[in-house]
């Protein structure tokens, strides 16, 4: 059941030395790759980092977080806007099978295609897509047994903040100026395993029914 993956998923901050095997990393990977996004458009690239190097680097953009350093693996999630534009948008949706009209009227419309209304929308609907996948892939490490940390406070064109920071990390990762790299996910298995505690607002607070 999934929800028992959502109820024992907690963040991992603290890794142990225990490699994590092609076969585990390629699961997690997998799940990311089959989330659902809007029209199907898939914004995204997944960059997998296990140089120490890079590690640092990122750990850096962090503002230091040690789980980014200390993490076996680093998956970079990002943001390509370039995926929303008529040839690469038009072509995933021809894949669908959908005529050469459907395509150019859902490339064209501004409710179907954010970026119509410029790079910050088509930013934001990315950012919003890669949250699937990120959740899908949280979801699949802790179904194999591995913890992971989601890490959004970083340097990047999000934040705004060190800039210096965000542009070695492009440089480093080879990323475009279409390229955005919104999140990490730190990988590893947990080096001090215990029960999650969930800290939630409770149901009450939230959930409504027919009006809040
Ligand atoms: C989009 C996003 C960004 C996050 N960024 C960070 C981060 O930069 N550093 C960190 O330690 N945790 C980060 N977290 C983890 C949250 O702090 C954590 O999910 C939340 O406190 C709930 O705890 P739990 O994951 O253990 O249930 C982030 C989570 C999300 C969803």
């Amino acid at each position: 059941m999934v929800l028992n993956a959502i109820k024992s998923r907690q963040s991992v901050r603290k890794y142990s030395d225990k490699p994590i095997s092609d076969e585990v990393l390629n699961n997690i990977l997998e799940a990311g790759r089959l989330a659902p996004s809007w029209v199907n458009v898939q914004p995204w690239k997944f960059i997998v980092v296990k140089s120490q190097t890079t590690k640092d680097l990122l750990a850096e953009a962090a503002g230091r977080q040690a789980q980014v350093k200390n993490a076996q693996i680093v998956i970079c999630c990002i943001a390509d806007l370039d995926d929303w534009s008529k040839t690469k948008f038009g072509k995933v949706l021809a894949q669908k099978g959908l005529d050469e009209a459907t395509c150019e009227n859902i490339v064209s419309s501004n409710l179907l295609n954010p970026s119509n209304l410029g790079e910050y929308e088509a930013l934001l609907r990315s950012v919003e897509q890669l949250t699937y996948a990120v959740s899908y892939m949280t979801l699949e490490a802790e179904e194999q047994g591995v913890g992971c940390c989601i890490v959004g406070a970083m340097a990047n064109e999000l934040t705004k903040s060190n800039s210096d920071a965000a542009q070695k990390i492009k440089d480093s990762l080879g990323l475009n100026n279409k390229q955005v790299l919104v999140e990490l996910l730190t990988l590893g298995y947990d080096a001090n395993p215990k029960p999650a505690k969930k800290f939630r607002k409770e149901a009450k607070d939230i959930i409504f029914y027919e009006k809040i």
